[in-house]
C-alpha cells in the first residue's frame, strides 16, 4: 500500500510536481515519425499534463510547439503548414519551428518587425530516432540524450511500433508489465493448446505463485520471476523497467514493450515497440500484428474529446469502456479467464476501472491505501519506491543518472529454463545473451 502523499507524488506528472519534474529530465516519446509529413496536418497531442502541437516543416524538420496563436490564442491546429511555418488562419501571423514569429501580415512592416521577438511562442526541442518523434519539457535537454533502447538502431522493417490512449494513470499500466504473476491468471487460456505449447508456456500456466527476486540498476530495476518447470529445473522470465516508463519483455522470435507516456493525470499514451534481431518482418506477421496478434485493434486515428474539452489525436483501441471490452462470456466459461480477446484488452479493461482517491470515476487516482500486496508484486513495490526515491532526491537537488547516459539502456530480456535456483547467478550465466526459446 501507499499513504495519499505517497501515491499523489508517484503518480502526478503535471508541470510543478516532483514527479513531473523527474520525467522532465527524459527525453519522451511524443509520436510515430510516420504521422507527420511534411507540410501536412498538425498533431495535438498532450503531455505530462502539457497541451501540444506537433509539425513537420517544408525542410522536414519537427517543431513541437504551445497550441495557440500568441495573438488572439487562435488553435494553431487549423493553421496552414506552409514555406517552412505554420500560418495561423485567424489574420496570418507565422511561427517556425522552434516557436520563433515570422510573419505578421496585419501589422505595417515596420511594425511588425518590432514586434516578432517578442511574440514568440513556446517550442519544445525534438529529436527523431528510431522512427519516433521524441521532445524533451526540461531545463537540461542539452544535457539529456534519448535512451539507446536497441528497437532504437535496428533497421526501420525490424521494428513495429504502434501507439494507443489508456484512459488511467501511467503507473497502473506500468505496474501491469512488471507483474508477472498476473501472467497465470488473467492472460490464462482454459484449454490446453494442442500445438506451439512450450515448457515455458506450462510453467506460466500452471505455477502462479513465482518467486520474484531483482536488483535496482542504475537505468531502473531487473528482476526475474522463478516458476518450477517439471522435476529438476526452473524457468526463468526476466523483465526490465527501465527509467521512467518503459519496459522490456522477453519472447521467443520477437521482442517487445511498452512506454507509458502520461498524456495528463488521467490518461497514458501506450507506445508499442515490438522488434525482431534476426530478420525483418513478412508482412503476414505485421497483418497478424496489427489484427490484434500482439495488441489491440487499433481504430483510425480519431479527434478525441478530453474530459476538460481539449482535443488530441490519439489512436484508441476496439474494446473499450464503453462496450466492456467486448466480453463474451460464453468465451470467459469455455474458452479463457477473462472471456476478452487481446492480451492488452485484458489488462486495460482491469486499469481503466480501478477505485479512485481523489473524486469519484474512472481516471481518477488508484487509492493504493487499501491494497494487501504480496511477495509477488516486489517488482511494482521495487519500481515505485526508486521513483519516489528519484522524486524526493531531485527536489533535494539530486540528478538521477539515467537522463544523461544511453548506454544504460542497452539491455535486453532473457527467458531461460535452467537448473540455477537464484536470480544473482542467472543474471552472471546470461549476461549479454538475448532470449532463448521455450
Ligand atoms: S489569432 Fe492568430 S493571427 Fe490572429
Ligand atoms: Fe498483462
Amino acid at each position: 500500500m501507499l499513504s495519499n502523499d505517497d501515491n499523489a507524488l508517484l503518480a502526478q506528472t503535471g508541470p510543478g510536481t516532483a514527479m513531473g519534474e523527474l520525467f522532465r529530465r527524459f527525453w519522451l516519446p511524443a509520436a510515430l515519425s510516420s504521422e507527420v509529413v511534411s507540410d501536412g496536418p498538425p498533431l495535438r497531442l498532450r503531455l505530462l499534463g502539457e497541451d501540444l502541437l506537433a509539425f513537420r516543416d517544408s525542410d522536414g524538420r519537427i517543431g513541437i510547439v504551445e497550441p495557440y496563436c500568441s495573438h488572439k490564442l487562435a488553435p494553431l491546429f487549423f493553421g496552414r503548414n506552409e514555406e517552412c511555418g505554420l500560418r495561423c488562419v485567424y489574420h496570418g501571423w507565422k511561427f517556425d519551428v522552434d516557436g520563433r514569429c515570422v510573419d505578421i501580415p496585419n501589422v505595417d512592416k515596420s511594425g511588425a518587425e518590432k514586434m516578432k521577438p517578442q511574440v514568440g511562442i513556446t517550442s519544445y526541442p525534438t529529436r527523431e530516432v528510431g522512427g519516433m518523434i521524441w521532445v524533451n519539457l526540461g531545463p537540461k535537454h542539452a544535457e539529456a540524450v534519448v535512451p539507446e533502447l536497441e528497437w532504437t538502431s535496428l533497421p526501420a522493417g525490424h521494428v513495429h511500433l504502434s501507439r494507443w490512449l489508456q484512459r488511467s494513470n501511467y503507473a497502473q499500466g506500468l505496474e501491469g508489465e512488471i507483474d508477472s504473476s498476473h501472467l497465470t491468471f488473467l492472460h490464462r487460456g482454459l484449454k490446453v493448446p494442442v500445438s506451439g505449447i512450450t515448457p515455458g508456456l506450462v510453467a506460466i500456466q500452471e505455477d502462479g505463485a513465482p518467486v520474484l527476486e531483482g536488483c535496482e540498476t542504475d537505468y531502473g530495476i531487473f528482476y526475474g520471476a522463478r516458476r518450477t518447470s517439471g522435476e529438476d529445473q526452473f524457468y526463468w522470465r526476466t523483465t526490465h523497467w527501465l527509467l521512467p516508463f518503459y519496459s522490456l519483455i522477453s519472447g521467443t522470435n520477437m521482442l517487445h514493450g511498452r512506454a507509458w507516456v502520461p498524456v495528463d493525470d488521467h490518461h497514458v499514451m501506450t507506445f508499442n515497440y515490438l522488434y525482431r534481431l534476426d530478420r525483418p518482418f513478412t508482412q503476414d506477421e505485421i497483418d497478424s500484428i496489427e489484427e490484434g496478434g500482439f495488441f489491440p485493434p487499433l481504430r483510425d486515428r480519431v479527434s478525441y474529446g478530453m474530459p476538460d474539452g481539449t482535443i488530441i489525436d490519439t489512436y484508441l483501441p476496439r474494446a473499450n469502456r464503453e462496450n466492456d471490452y467486448e466480453i463474451s462470456r460464453d468465451v470467459q466459461r469455455a474458452e479463457t479467464f477473462t472471456g476478452i480477446r487481446g492480451v492488452n484488452d485484458q489488462d486495460r479493461c482491469l486499469q481503466e476501472n480501478m477505485p479512485s482517491a481523489f473524486g469519484h470515476g474512472p481516471g481518477r487516482l488508484v487509492d493504493r491505501s487499501r491494497e494487501h500486496l504480496v511477495a509477488s508484486d516486489r517488482a511494482g513495490i521495487m519500481t515505485r519506491r526508486m521513483l519516489l526515491r528519484l522524486a524526493r532526491e531531485l527536489q533535494n537537488g539530486i540528478e538521477p543518472r539515467a537522463p544523461y547516459d544511453a548506454a544504460l539502456y542497452r539491455v535486453r530480456a532473457v527467458a531461460v529454463l535452467s537448473e540455477i535456483a537464484d536470480f544473482e547467478t542467472l543474471r552472471e550465466t546470461h549476461k549479454g545473451e538475448t532470449h532463448a526459446v521455450v
